[in-house]
């Protein structure tokens, strides 16, 4: 084998034979013509000519770079909208024509009448000074008229039957009515048969009367004192016919006594009394009950079953009154 040295193959060509530098000149020549017929063609993928390379700028990477205003775009025309289609009108439902209610008128309200008489049940009635006719002002209802500071009987309200109390068997000058008679004269019969007897100091009342009376105790102590130890006129349960003051035989008047029920006659009365149909209508600490002071002297004839039954409840007689009007 035979190594050429590198100058030596250089050597060799120049050495080759004057036709074949002929024909190297005549390709390479060829081949230069084809490569710039193709560029100034401009074809794709021709190869760049042989210039002279041009220097580019040098760009300062802090610059902005210059930027090139890019044309808008002509603004495509928005269609104008057609306007919106009425809507199909849908017939409009029909409500259900509820029929209009007719308001129920309400009552209107009435003012109570006044002045309205104080209630006479559910009580306890308060001692008011008033003067309202009371309900039962017949002369047979005797047992039951309500007769306080309230309430009060007609002015001309006078029994027909009234006997004077020496009927009884007791001392006279007093009248009373014959209903009362049989039992008042037990009632006085067994008082003596206990040696205890009694008399009478007061029996029916006129209105005026009443009326006297009423101003009698006023110039004694005053209005206002009088109120509590006399009915006013109209207003007193002696009016009724039926009522008693009564005390001993024999004795003072009865409001002469620190405590006349604490005498013999007087705890004689008290103890038994009702037996024959009497019951003391002012009892002792009862005043806010009775709108009285205590009057152990004053008998009000009831009959005999009404007398039980107070005494039985153990009430003041006007509550037990006031719950039977
Ligand atoms: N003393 C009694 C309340 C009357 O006057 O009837
Ligand atoms: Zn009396």
């Amino acid at each position: 084998m035979t190594v050429r040295h590198p100058s030596t193959a250089r050597s060799n060509i120049a050495v080759a034979s004057p036709t074949m530098a002929f024909i190297g000149a005549v390709v390479l020549t060829l081949t230069l013509s084809i490569v710039l017929a193709s560029f100034r063609a401009g074809g794709a993928g021709s190869p760049s000519p042989v210039t002279p390379p041009v220097a580019s700028p040098t760009v300062d990477p802090t610059s902005e770079p210059t930027a090139t205003p890019t044309p808008s775009p002509s603004p495509t025309a928005t269609p104008t909208p057609s306007p919106t289609p009425s809507p199909t009108a849908t017939p409009t439902p029909q409500p259900t024509v509820a029929p209009t209610p007719v308001p129920t008128p309400l009552p209107t309200p009435r003012p109570s009448v006044a002045p309205a008489p104080p209630p006479v049940t559910g009580g306890p009635p308060v001692c008011e000074y008033l003067d309202v006719l009371t309900k039962h002002v017949g002369y047979g209802e005797w047992a039951i008229s309500l007769l306080d500071t309230i309430f009060h009987l007609p002015s001309g309200y006078a029994p027909g039957d009234l006997v004077d109390s020496g009927a009884a068997g007791v001392n006279g000058g007093y009248l009373l009515r014959s209903i009362v008679i049989a039992d008042l004269a037990a009632l006085a019969a067994d008082a003596r048969a206990n040696g205890t007897p009694i008399k009478l100091v007061s029996g029916y009342r006129s209105y005026a009367q009443q009326q006297a009376t009423f101003d009698y105790w006023v110039s004694v102590g005053g209005y206002k004192q009088a109120l509590r130890t006399s009915a006013r006129a109209g207003h007193s349960e002696h009016q009724l016919g039926t009522v008693i003051d009564v005390t001993s035989d024999g004795g003072a008047a009865p409001w002469e006594y620190a405590d006349w029920a604490t005498t013999p006659a007087g705890a004689w009365m008290a103890a038994n009394a009702w037996r024959y149909g009497f019951v003391m209508s002012y009892p002792r600490g009862a005043y806010d009950q009775s709108c009285y002071d205590y009057e152990p002297w004053h008998y009000r004839y009831v009959g005999r079953d009404l007398a039980a039954h107070i005494a039985g409840s153990g009430r003041v007689p006007r509550l037990v009154l006031w719950e039977l009007q």
